[in-house]
């Protein structure tokens, strides 16, 4: 883990103009720039940055966020890998923070294997164009498919030699440990003969993370005949983990932005072929069916999803399965099928890259219609399949629940009935149906977990003022979000000569017990976050949580600074024409909400009071409890009047 103390100091040092500017040419309008937007086509900017405000929008595609959101979203780094592309452009140390020993060791082992993969892709690549035998055996291989020298270099495909210990022997005199190469699998340790290649005389596929470094390969023989299976792959380690990887995903990841749209394919060769013919916007599964973490990674670049398998192989089958979770994420989901026994590689050397897109372009049929058709020649005239089909195809349905997708759900409804011969209105219902066995179970579940977070309730536009928002939550929630703000905004004041606001905050929330108060756990979350940062010496404020991992804390933390700034009126009219700023006014603020905090605790009290009252069973415990009631009774007086002068509007 990076130090807070690490990221508190890249982060005093941003300057969104100049990150984003590095990768957006930006003009001066006014108080903001404008340029290009980086994630949707455009010929006109649309794209502005707000130096002071550090955020940036699109008011075309709508995107906007910091100044890390944006390396994630562009580059699709992850927030650590975000905060250390800014560690290294502002020369900022990176502290970590102590990690575990098995930690430790993972991350040492890891890093060992990409230093492998790196010397073995070199190795191999060498192999293949500087030795007579990766010319004469693998090189006029690749040729003959219709591989040119340009693609093979760009997706640095090279050749293990057949000799049994070029590789062994290289990597032992670079004096590797035997472990590591072990765990890459590029060796195998054979008892009667040492050391050993594991992929002898065949062709060489690197293997990349998002940031080109090299995962693993897939090596392909070259002779199909012999026994020998067609590819080895790169076994599980620490960093070779295939449910998270989508082979070409760094080659694609710039093409499939533009295109909004991201092609699947099952081979190496695929991926390689129609890049090669310019059509670069494709990555590849393996041939086995989508996981969770492939479709995540498709999902942080486009929600369209094409896959492009052959006709009758047994990938599309394994294609089928899995897609209710591509619904559920609103990935749109289309296929293509390769007619006449060919796949995607064969086919665009056969017609040619025009050809083949306009085959895409025609033949993309919708997944879940495409599904259903599948499903009906299956079921033939079976009746009680039928019934089963129109379950089936209605709880997939029903897995299209996001609010912006209503229409589209409807839509299907209405041709899926069509299709089937049924009445809309039925399979309405029994989507419904579904929806809500759906709801009822996750609201049990939630139940039991922990309480709703806070959330803009659905329907409401995006650009509602925040006023407006925060007019739907009542007071209470309202003074839980105004005593954050006022640690955030002024805690490092001086509220005396002892303290500061925040220790003043601090002592008065503890002595009163008054963050057991608050109903709003993310902002007792923040509450803690702050002070815990705020003891160990650094300068917290709303920028040190603007940038959180966490988006809801993020989230929230705008929505806080964003609210309502206006002062009471009543504050108007006793100023006589002088408006006052928050900043004179911090003192009257953060009494205020420690009142009212104080005041919802009393108030409580005094129901509790009441409660015992009741169930007095002698004289002496009611007078007791009485004279609590009128002491609380008092306290309660004289806090609504403090709070009467000055009121949180
Ligand atoms: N695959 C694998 N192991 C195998 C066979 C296939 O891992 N024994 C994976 C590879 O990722 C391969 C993909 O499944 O790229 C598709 O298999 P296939 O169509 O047989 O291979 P291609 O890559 O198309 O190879 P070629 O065009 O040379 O036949
Ligand atoms: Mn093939």
């Amino acid at each position: 883990m990076i130090s807070q103390e690490t990221i508190q100091q890249i982060l005093s040092r941003i300057d969104i103009i100049d990150i984003v500017g590095s990768f957006v040419k930006l003009k001066k309008r006014g108080v903001n720039y404008l340029g290009l937007c980086p994630f949707h086509n455009e010929k006109s900017p649309s794209f502005t940055v707000s130096p002071t405000k550090e955020i940036y929008k699109c008011f075309g595609c709508g995107k906007s966020g910091n100044s890390i959101g944006f390396l994630m979203e562009l580059e699709k780094y992850s927030y650590v890998e975000a905060l250390k592309w800014l560690a290294n452009k502002y020369n900022v140390e990176i502290e970590e923070t102590e990690v575990s020993p098995e930690v430790k060791l993972t991350q040492q082992t890891a890093d060992s294997l990409y230093i492998i993969n790196s010397f073995a892709q070199k190795y191999f690549s060498d192999s293949l164009f500087n030795t007579e035998e990766g010319q004469d055996v693998a090189m006029s291989y690749l040729k003959e498919r219709g591989f040119r020298e340009e693609i093979i270099r760009k997706f640095q495909i090279g050749y293990n030699l057949s000799g049994g210990k070029s590789l062994a022997t290289a990597a032992t005199a670079a004096q590797y440990n035997p472990e590591n190469l072990k765990k890459s699998g590029l060796i195998v340790n054979r008892d009667d003969r040492g050391m050993l290649d594991n992929y002898r005389g065949r062709i060489i596929f690197p293997i990349h993370n998002q940031s080109g470094k090299v995962l693993g390969f897939g090596a392909r023989v070259i002779k199909t005949n012999d026994k020998a299976p067609k590819y080895i792959n790169t076994p599980e380690n620490e960093i070779y983990v295939k449910s998270k990887i989508l082979y070409g995903s760094y080659f694609a990841r710039m093409a499939i932005d533009k295109a909004d749209e991201c092609l699947l394919v099952e081979g190496y060769t695929d991926v390689v072929s129609l890049h090669q013919a310019g059509v670069e916007n494709v990555v590849a599964s393996g041939g086995t069916s989508l996981t969770p973490d492939q479709l995540r990674l498709i999902k942080k670049y486009t929600n369209n999803l094409t896959i492009i398998y052959d006709g009758d192989g047994a990938g599309v089958k394994a294609a089928l399965r899995g897609m209710d979770l591509a619904l559920e994420e609103g990935l749109n989901v289309r296929l293509v099928l390769i007619p006449d026994k060919e796949d995607p590689d064969s086919y665009v050397n056969k017609v040619g890259a025009e050809a083949f897109r306009e085959f895409v372009r025609v033949n993309k049929k919708d997944f879940i219609l495409f599904q259903l058709e599948v499903s009906l020649k299956d079921a033939g005239n079976d009746s009680s399949q039928k019934s089963q089909i129109v379950n089936q195809i209605a709880e997939t349905l029903s897995k299209i629940t996001k609010t912006e997708e209503f229409t589209r759900r409807q839509d299907y409804i209405k041709q899926v009935s069509e299709i089937l011969k049924i009445e809309e209105s039925g399979l309405n219902n029994l989507v419904n149906k579904f929806i809500r066995d759906k709801v009822t179970k996750d609201e049990q579940r939630s139940f039991r977990s922990e309480q709703p977070a806070l959330v803009i309730p659905d329907g409401m536009p995006e650009e509602t003022p925040m006023d407006e928002v925060l007019n739907l939550f009542n007071r209470d929630e309202m003074n839980e979000r105004a005593m954050v703000r006022s640690l955030l905004e002024f805690g490092v004041k001086k509220w005396n000569e002892e303290q500061s606001v925040a220790e003043y905050l601090f002592t008065q929330i503890a002595e009163n017990e008054l963050d057991k108060m608050m109903e709003n756990k993310e902002l007792v979350n923040i509450y803690e976050l702050y002070k815990t940062w705020y003891n160990e010496g650094l300068n917290p404020n709303a920028k040190s949580f603007l940038y959180h991992e966490d988006p809801s804390i993020n989230h929230l933390v705008i929505t806080i600074m964003d609210s309502n700034t206006e002062i009471s009126p009543k504050w108007k009219e006793h100023f006589e024409g002088h408006i006052p700023t928050r900043e004179d006014l911090f003192r009257e603020e953060v009494t205020s909400t420690l009142n009212y905090l104080k005041l919802r605790k009393i108030k409580k009290l005094i129901e509790e009071n009441q409660r015992e009252l009741e169930h007095a069973t002698n004289q002496d415990e009611q007078m007791l409890f009485l004279q609590t009631h009128q002491h609380l009774k008092q306290m309660e007086i004289d806090l609504t009047r403090q709070l009467g002068t000055v009121i949180i509007k």
